[in-house]
């Protein structure tokens, strides 16, 4: 693996994720051997507006139990799961993060949905995938860490069948300037690549994809985030929450998420683009 994905990986791996997850959902009352969706929800949805932006995004497209999803970039699997359960799709998350695909693996298990979702551990630019696998491709708050974003186009591209659809809900350069690190999904700029979202409109239809559906939810996003920081600034941490992904630091990248959606230097766009058939 380059040194590049290695400085990813390591931004977002942590070790023993398993355990601390485990320990963290018995610290907050919960019973690890029976687990429903909602007990996970502080962790498994790394994006922002949570598992609400998931349902949002599922409403723009047609799921049904015959088909088969691909999530680019699936983290802990939140959405993965979620989509296979209110769908009955079969969900594939493919992550660079190691330990993410086996923690993955190990919350779809408890929850009984390991017959739908499974996960692999690979790169978004050289997918690990036949051409045309998918009915549909889904991504969320990846893109930010990959520099090469027409290659990551076209590898969406090749393996989805003509016909299909991604989904895309991500986070892009807005109008106000550089980022306040550490965010999220970097704690420093060598592993944050953010183009604006005419620079998105123009690599996916560069690539030959035709829009089907744009919106900018900057604003949707900034309320959601406000009360979040608010509420990570008066309160100790709960024990289960992104803290066990991000370390000590996910205050500051909080409350820097926050400064970036209210001084515009962030942007949110969900859009759903279609891969002609033929
Ligand atoms: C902020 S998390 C979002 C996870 C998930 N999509 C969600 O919304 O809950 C970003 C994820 O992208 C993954 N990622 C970053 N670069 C990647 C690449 N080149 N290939 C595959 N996954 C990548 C990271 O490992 C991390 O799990």
């Amino acid at each position: 693996m380059s040194s590049a994905l290695n400085s990813i990986e390591a931004h977002y791996a942590q070790q023993d994720l398993e355990a601390a997850v485990l320990a963290a959902l018995r610290d907050a009352g919960k019973d690890p051997d029976h687990l429903r969706p909602e007990d996970l929800a502080p962790i498994d949805e790394f994006h922002i507006c949570g598992r609400k932006a998931t349902l949002e995004l599922a409403s723009r497209i047609s799921l049904d139990g015959s088909m088969q999803l691909l999530d680019v970039g699936s983290g802990l699997g939140g959405a993965s799961r979620c989509l296979a359960q209110e769908f009955g799709c079969r969900v594939t998350g493919l992550d660079l993060t190691r330990e993410y695909c086996r923690v993955s693996g190990m919350l779809a298990k408890r929850l009984g949905l390991d017959s739908r979702v499974s996960y692999r551990h690979g790169d978004a630019l050289e997918m690990p995938f036949e051409d045309a696998a998918f009915d549909v491709l889904w991504t969320q708050h990846a893109s930010m860490n990959i520099s090469n974003k027409t290659r990551l186009y076209s590898e969406m591209w090749r393996v989805l069948k003509p016909g299909g659809v991604v989904a895309i809900y991500d986070i892009l350069a807005g109008t106000g300037g550089v980022v306040h690190f550490p965010v999220p999904w970097a704690r420093e700029p060598s592993i944050s690549f953010l183009d604006t979202p005419q620079q998105l409109r123009k690599t996916l239809e560069g690539v030959g994809f035709e829009i089907q559906s744009w919106q900018d939810t900057t604003d949707k996003g900034r309320l959601w985030f406000r009360g979040m920081g608010e509420k990570i600034h008066k309160q100790a941490p709960s024990s289960i929450g992104l803290h066990l992904l991000l370390g000590p630091e996910f205050r500051t990248m909080a409350q820097n998420q926050v400064r970036n959606l209210e001084e515009k230097r962030i942007a949110l766009i969900e859009t759903v683009v279609k891969r002609p058939s033929m």
